[in-house]
């Protein structure tokens, strides 16, 4: 993995202006997802610090689901799905929270071992919304948040103020 290939994969998401409300640009990242060499460096650099350290990888709904499974294919280890309310058949624990464009509940299912370590994944950090409720989702289900990596971080939003340590691999 080298620089111009991480350079080449971020080149692949494009904003939206005004979606899905006026006033947000919203990043698709679906070139990116179609890419297969893309795909490849951005979950080896996502998990690249996190090596050796996590035990299943959490994967948030429904974009953080596509890295996650990658992750889990690449490492070998299994995901932790964090679902938006009302999809899971019997949910462990739910957290609520506002994101960029709206309020939403996650949910999780009862799989993990106490003190499990998890890497949480997602795609996009906005206001930090949906990767502090995951954190705190983790934490009552009795497992242990080792890292949390994302895709692309918009700076403005100032999520990482909420969120406390990200690995982000682009940032605008
Ligand atoms: C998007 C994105 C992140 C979240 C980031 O998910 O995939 O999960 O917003 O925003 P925040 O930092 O302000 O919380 P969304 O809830 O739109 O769901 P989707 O993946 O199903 O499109
Ligand atoms: N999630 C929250 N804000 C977003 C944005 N601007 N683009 C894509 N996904 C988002």
């Amino acid at each position: 993995m080298t620089q111009s290939d991480l350079s080449r994969a971020q080149s692949l998401i494009t904003s939206i202006p005004d979606y899905p409300e006026p006033g947000v640009v919203f990043r698709d990242i679906s070139p990116l997802l179609a890419d297969g060499p893309a795909m490849r460096v951005v979950t080896e650099a996502l998990i690249e610090p996190f090596a050796g350290q996590f035990d299943i990888v959490g994967g948030l709904e429904a974009r953080g689901f596509l890295f996650a499974g990658a992750v889990s294919a690449m490492t070998g280890v299994g995901i932790l799905p964090i679902r938006k309310a009302g999809k899971l058949p019997r949910p462990a624990a739910a957290v609520s929270y506002t994101l960029e464009y709206g309020t939403a509940t996650i949910e999780g299912p009862d799989v993990l071992e106490k003190g499990e370590r998890v890497l949480l994944i997602d795609d996009i950090l906005a206001t930090g919304g949906t990767l502090t409720a995951a954190q705190s989702l983790v934490a009552d289900l009795g497992a242990e948040v080792i890292g949390s990596a994302v895709v692309l971080e918009l700076t403005a939003l100032g999520g990482r103020e909420h969120t406390g340590e990200v690995h982000t691999l682009f940032a605008e």
